[in-house]
């Protein structure tokens, strides 16, 4: 088979090179010399860090292991890592010496699964009995076990790193071994992945000629990014378009596993050998996958690296560190280990603790005083045992810099004494500055984020354009939308003008929550159920989409609205990680006709916790069931919570979401 066009085949062949190929590599600990290999070979390289190693705290397995290796309880250990020997030597020398440990070690054979491990023993004073041959993977060592110890009767321990290799302990304990496992680090995903997001994204849209894996537990984590991006069968997709290389023979299977090709795997399982052997292949490989288009595809690579060149926003950092909570794997729809649960209005007069304070302050006022609105959303968070905290706000306080004239009245929830409605109402809108006009809001958030350090995510808010201009233009709550629906049909560039300025502050507002320290955004269209679904997509849609674009790519998007049955389909357009569902609609049919690529958030009719604990729970599971299961649900009210509500029911409610959803 050959390529049309000019300078391909024979001449990139001919430099045995990636000549300017576009190649994506998962390595992390060695993430600066595979760039270095990479550009050597002539590649362009991207290397994008997949995992993470995070050391196990206050190791009891490690030190087990030392106290029955003094007791002479092993025959023999298996050292599997050369950073999980430093490590298990790190957490038992608070305890033991290393000579101590090391002459233990010297009664009783030991085997090293290959280079690194023998390396970091001899580095702390000791050589293995055994080193298994390449590639070094399970089954070599396994037969290196077999025909050097005899593993019949023995009692093996085996340093375990990431996963557990059930391959290796089924076999040894197949042939009568006793095999005691000593995990020292688990694996997880790195801290900043928004380049790991960005090679993905390459690979799924065939940005990418060159992909190589330096191991198994990479492959699970760029697919489990992918699913939980929604991208997973693109980048299937997108390996079928690209050179798949891998390390060794256990990577291979991982990726075989997941239906994914494998185009090469070097001689030796070393990152300089599987570099340079996919240089040597990759114009072979590529004339075999993707035989017409190659050349063309070639030209075109180069105008969409500069597009795939754009700075990506940067995720924050306190977000990373509250990758694994619950909510936030939803939020990512992700597996959890239950279904996180948090209530909208969670903080408010049902509680007693909240009409104390509201004694003495005005609810304006409770806002204004960060340290006030902070210890509100804190107390109510804890006290619930919610999976996360709102922070304490409103979504018309954006209109008090507006000189509206917002107050909220006792019974008759929020007024607006001078409402807009004309083009010259909207000229007396003064220019905002969110940081001197809502800064209180931003440093209530940071007292919040200190409180809460990395035990509970923090939500912030904002309402969305329509239900904003629904107060402004009405002046207070409505029922029909009368004036605010007279204004979107008679006078369309009023209305959009309104929505534009509405959007843009809504977004700075949002930009600096995030900033201070919200982990995820809730936008509130609490009222936009009163549209039809044209009207939605012509006034509303886009002032929706331009806050959400603005925003959502720093952190997850909850979009919530109420009666909006009608409308679910066109607000997942607008954006959202989570749409937002109220009691009216069934949660599996809402999901399934949203699909499964994009979370749902509720839906317990907010007036069931009037009910008896019993009829709670029995709501509550009829609600699990419908989600079934599902990565991406979070459990929720349809709306707020109603000030006469119980407390002691909301703690039920929240025990039996816990329990019954428990994985
Ligand atoms: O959820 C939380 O605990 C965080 C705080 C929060 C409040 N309002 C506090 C509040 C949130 C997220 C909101 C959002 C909000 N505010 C929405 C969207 C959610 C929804 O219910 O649809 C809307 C439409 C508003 C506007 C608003 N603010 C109304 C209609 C009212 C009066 C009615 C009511 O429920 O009290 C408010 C006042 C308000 N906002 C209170 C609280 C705790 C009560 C103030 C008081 O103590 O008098």
């Amino acid at each position: 088979m050959s390529i049309t066009g000019t300078n391909t085949a024979g001449d990139l062949a001919g430099r045995n090179g990636f000549n300017g190929l576009r190649v994506i590599a998962f390595e992390s600990r060695m993430a600066a010399e595979m760039r270095v290999l990479i550009e050597r070979y002539g590649g362009q390289a991207t290397v994008a860090p997949s995992m993470r190693e995070v050391p196990l705290e206050d190791n009891h397995a490690a030190l087990d292991w030392a106290a029955r290796l003094f007791k002479g309880e092993f025959d023999c250990t298996v050292f599997l890592t050369g950073v999980g020997t430093r490590e298990l030597f790190r957490a038992i020398e608070s305890r033991y010496s290393r000579a101590e440990i090391v002459s233990a070690l010297k009664q009783i054979m030991t085997v090293a699964r290959g280079p690194k491990p023998v390396a970091a023993m001899r580095e702390l004073g000791f050589t293995p009995t055994i080193v298994v041959p390449e590639p070094n993977t399970w089954r070599e060592l396994l037969e290196e076990v077999v025909q050097k110890i005899g593993p019949a009767g023995k009692r093996i321990a085996i340093q375990e790193y990431g996963m557990t290799n059930r391959d290796l302990t089924a076999g040894l304990e197949a042939r009568g071994a006793i095999v005691t496992v000593v995990p020292i680090y688990r694996w997880t995903l790195p801290l900043d992945r928004a380049p790991l997001r960005e090679a993905i994204r390459q690979i799924a849209v065939g940005e990418t000629d060159v992909v190589l894996f330096t191991s198994a537990t990479q492959v699970t984590h760029v697919v489990q990014v992918a699913e939980a991006d929604g991208i997973g069968a693109a980048l299937r997709e997108g390996f079928k378009r690209a050179v798949v290389a891998s390390i060794g023979p256990i990577c291979s299977q991982e990726l075989r596993n997941r239906g994914i090709e494998v185009d090469l795997e070097p001689v030796h399982p070393k990152l300089g050998h599987l570099v340079k052997e996919a240089a040597g292949q990759t114009v072979a490989i590529l004339e075999r996958k993707r035989p017409a288009s190659f050349a063309t595809a070639r030209a075109a690579g180069a105008a969409a690296r500069i597009e795939a060149s754009r700075p990506q926003p940067v995720t924050p950092a306190r977000a990373n560190a509250l990758w694994e909570n619950p909510f936030m794997k939803a939020c990512r729809r992700e597996a959890a280990p239950y279904t996180p649960i948090w209530l909208m209005r969670q903080a408010g007069r049902y509680m007693p603790e909240y009409r104390k304070l509201r004694n003495q302050l005005s609810f304006i006022e409770m806002c204004q005083r960060p340290a006030i609105a902070a210890e509100v959303t804190v107390t109510a968070a804890e006290r619930l045992d919610v999976d996360a905290a709102i922070i304490f706000a409103d979504i018309l306080l954006p209109l008090v810099p507006m000189g509206v004239g917002l107050r909220y009245e006792k019974g008759d929830g929020p007024m607006i004494e001078r409402p807009l409605r004309t083009a010259s109402d909207l000229d007396r809108i003064p220019p905002i500055g969110v940081e001197d006009a809502l800064g209180y809001v931003g440093e209530a958030i940071r007292m919040v984020r200190a409180s809460l350090g990395d035990h509970k995510p923090l939500i912030g808010f904002a309402g969305a354009p329509f239900t904003l201009a629904s107060y402004l233009i009405e002046g207070g709550a409505s029922r029909q939308y009368q004036a605010t629906k007279t204004l979107m049909y008679t006078n369309p560039s009023v209305w959009d003008r309104m929505m534009t300025l509405i959007a843009s502050v809504t977004a700075d507002y949002l930009k600096m929550q995030i900033e201070a320290g919200a982990d995820v955004i809730q936008l509130f269209d609490s009222w936009v159920g009163s549209l039809g679904p044209d009207d939605y997509r012509h006034f509303v849609l886009p002032y929706t989409r331009n806050v959400i674009d603005e925003i959502g790519k720093t952190v997850p998007v909850i979009h919530f609205g109420t009666v909006t049955g009608n409308l679910l389909e066109l607000m997942c357009e607008a954006g959202g990680d989570v749409i937002g569902l109220d009691w009216r609609v069934d949660l599996a049919e809402a999901w399934a006709r949203l699909g499964y690529d994009v979370g749902v958030q509720g839906n317990l009719d907010p007036i069931a916790l009037f009910a008896e604990p019993a009829e709670i729970r029995k709501r509550a599971k009829a609600i699990l069931d419908a989600a079934g299961g599902r990565p991406g649900h979070i459990f929720n009210l349809g709306h707020g919570i109603l000030p006469e509500t119980p407390v002691d029911h909301v703690i039920a409610l929240v025990e039996a979401v816990h329990e019954l959803s428990a994985r």
